[in-house]
């Protein structure tokens, strides 16, 4: 497969059809260092990897239930359920960390997401080139500052993405894409 086949093929796999085995550890690794070599203004290394995996995935869903339970008391069972669930399917996350200097007035903060972000698309393509599949997800428990304290965030840090990992149940189904044709203009100058 060509670089540009890889690209072309990409697509994520919903975490509920990731299941075992995830990668083990100096599989992951050798997936974060591909992850790692993204563009990066100022060589900042304006990220960190946060691994969930086994118990954790449990432990962290039971505090997401527990938290939704708190911020409405009448939560419908399936809610809670769902929200249990939701770093269980997939056998490993990694949640990428955004880490926004507010120091650091040389290199915009939106450019350090950016290359947050980056490795999150980078860490997808570099599951799928080892065969795994893969999901970048957030929902609510990425803005939420409880869960945030909670798996150890600093004032300064965002979740960029929650990049749930396993091995495909099913081929996931491709999706319609965007015209790139459609997407692209020409600047033209309008000084005479
Ligand atoms: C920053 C970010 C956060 C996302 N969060 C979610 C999410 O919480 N739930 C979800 O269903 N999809 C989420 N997505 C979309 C999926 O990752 C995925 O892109 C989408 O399902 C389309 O599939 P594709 O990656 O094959 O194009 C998010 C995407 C991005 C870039």
């Amino acid at each position: 497969m060509t670089p540009l086949d890889a690209l072309d093929a990409r697509r994520s796999v919903p975490a509920k059809q990731l299941g075992e085995p995830g990668p083990d550890a100096p599989t992951l690794l050798r997936m974060l260092r591909s992850a790692s070599r993204v563009p990066d203004h100022g060589k900042r290394v304006p990220f960190r990897f946060l691994r969930i995996a086994g118990d954790a995935r449990r432990a962290l869903g039971e505090a997401l239930a527990a938290r939704t339970l708190e911020l409405d008391p009448d939560a419908a069972d399936s809610v809670v359920e769902k929200d249990r669930q939701r770093f269980s399917h997939a056998p490993l996350v990694i949640a990428v960390i955004a880490v926004l200097d507010a120091e650091d007035g040389k290199i915009p903060e939106i450019e350090r997401l950016l290359c947050a972000g980056s490795v999150c698309f980078a860490l997808l393509q570099a599951a799928q080139a080892l065969g795994f599949g893969a999901s970048w997800l957030t929902g609510w428990p990425a803005y939420d500052a409880r869960i945030l304290g909670l798996l150890g965030l600093g004032a300064q840090e965002r979740i960029a993405g929650f990049i749930h990992i396993g091995t495909p149940k099913l081929e996931a189904p491709e999706r319609e894409r965007p015209d790139a044709t459609a997407l692209l203009t020409d600047w033209v100058s309008n000084r005479a």
